[in-house]
C-alpha cells in the first residue's frame, strides 16, 4: 500500500527532509584525506542532535552508525569505523533523519581528489541518472518509467546499475511502498500520483553489476573489487514536475 501524504504532512516531510540534506552537506564538507570515518559519524551525530532530530539510521535492524559512510568499492551500508580516507577515493555519505514523525533520506558521492577521467565519469554519471529518475517521477506515469530512465542513463555511460538494493517510498517509515528498482522496461508497476514521497537512490558500479554483503553483515562491496557511487534524494509527487526535498 502507497501511503499518499496530505498537504500538512508534506509540509512536514520537507522539513525532515531539508534537516537531512543539512547533515548530508555538514558532513561532505568535513571529507578530507585523514579523517576516520567514525569520526564523520560522530560529526553527523552531533549536527543530528543540533537539529533536535535523531538519526533515522541507528538502531534500525541493529545498524550501529549515525549515518552509512561506504567508500571506494564500497556499495552502501558502511559502517563507519577506524578507516581513514585517503587522496583518490570517492566516499558516499547516506543520511536519514527523523523529525516530527517523518523521515528524510539523502546520499552522495563525495570524490576526495579524484583525477582519473573514468572515476570522475562514475560519480557524475550516477548523479545524472538520479536527475533523470527524479523527472519521470510525475503523477500518471508509472514507477519503472523511473527505473528505466535511470538505467538508461547509466547504460549509455557503460557502466552497471546495482540491482539487488533499490530505492522505496518514504515517509512516517524509513521504508514504504513501492520499491523503486533502477533498472527495468518503463510503463509496469504502480501509477504515480500527488501526495507519494520517494527515496530515489541509483547505485552504480564501475565494473559488474554484482554485489556482496561483507561479514560484518552490511557492507556491501563490488564482487570485482572496482569502484561504486550513489546518490540519493527524497522527492515528492505533486501535479508538475516533482519537488526535491532533501534540498
Ligand atoms: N538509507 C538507506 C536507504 O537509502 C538505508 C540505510 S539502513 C541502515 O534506503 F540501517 F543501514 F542505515
Ligand atoms: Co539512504
Ligand atoms: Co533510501
Amino acid at each position: 500500500m502507497i501511503v499518499i501524504k496530505s498537504a500538512a504532512e508534506l509540509e512536514r516531510m520537507k522539513v525532515s527532509g531539508h534537516l537531512a540534506a543539512v547533515v548530508r552537506d555538514s558532513v561532505a564538507g568535513k571529507v578530507s584525506p585523514g579523517v576516520k570515518t567514525i569520526e564523520l559519524s560522530d560529526y553527523a551525530g552531533e549536527v543530528i542532535k543540533s537539529l533536535g532530530a535523531e538519526s533515522a539510521f541507528k538502531g534500525y535492524r541493529g545498524y550501529p552508525g549515525n549515518i552509512c559512510i561506504s567508500v571506494n568499492d564500497a556499495v552502501v551500508h558502511g559502517i563507519p569505523g577506524s578507516r581513514r580516507i585517503d587522496l583518490g577515493d570517492i566516499v558516499s555519505i547516506d543520511v536519514g533523519v527523523k523529525y516530527d514523525g517523518f523521515i528524510g533520506d539523502t546520499a552522495l558521492t563525495v570524490m576526495v581528489g579524484v583525477t582519473e577521467p573514468d572515476v570522475l565519469s562514475l560519480v557524475k554519471v550516477t548523479e545524472k541518472s538520479l536527475e533523470a529518475g527524479i523527472a519521470m517521477a510525475r503523477a500518471g506515469n508509472r514507477v519503472s518509467d523511473i527505473s528505466h530512465a535511470v538505467e538508461k542513463v547509466v547504460q549509455a555511460n557503460g557502466f552497471s546499475v546495482v540491482r539487488d538494493f533499490v530505492g522505496h517510498g518514504i515517509g512516517r517509515q524509513m521504508h514504504e511502498d513501492p520499491q523503486i528498482p533502477n533498472f527495468g522496461s518503463p510503463g509496469r508497476g504502480a501509477v504515480l500520483k500527488p501526495g507519494m514521497t520517494l527515496a530515489i537512490e541509483p547505485m552504480v558500479n564501475q565494473g559488474a553489476a554484482s554485489v556482496d554483503v561483507q561479514a560484518d553483515g552490511w557492507t556491501v562491496l563490488t564482487r570485482d573489487g572496482k569502484l561504486s557511487a550513489h546518490f540519493e534524494h527524497t522527492v515528492a509527487v505533486t501535479e508538475g514536475a516533482a519537488e526535491i526535498l532533501t534540498i
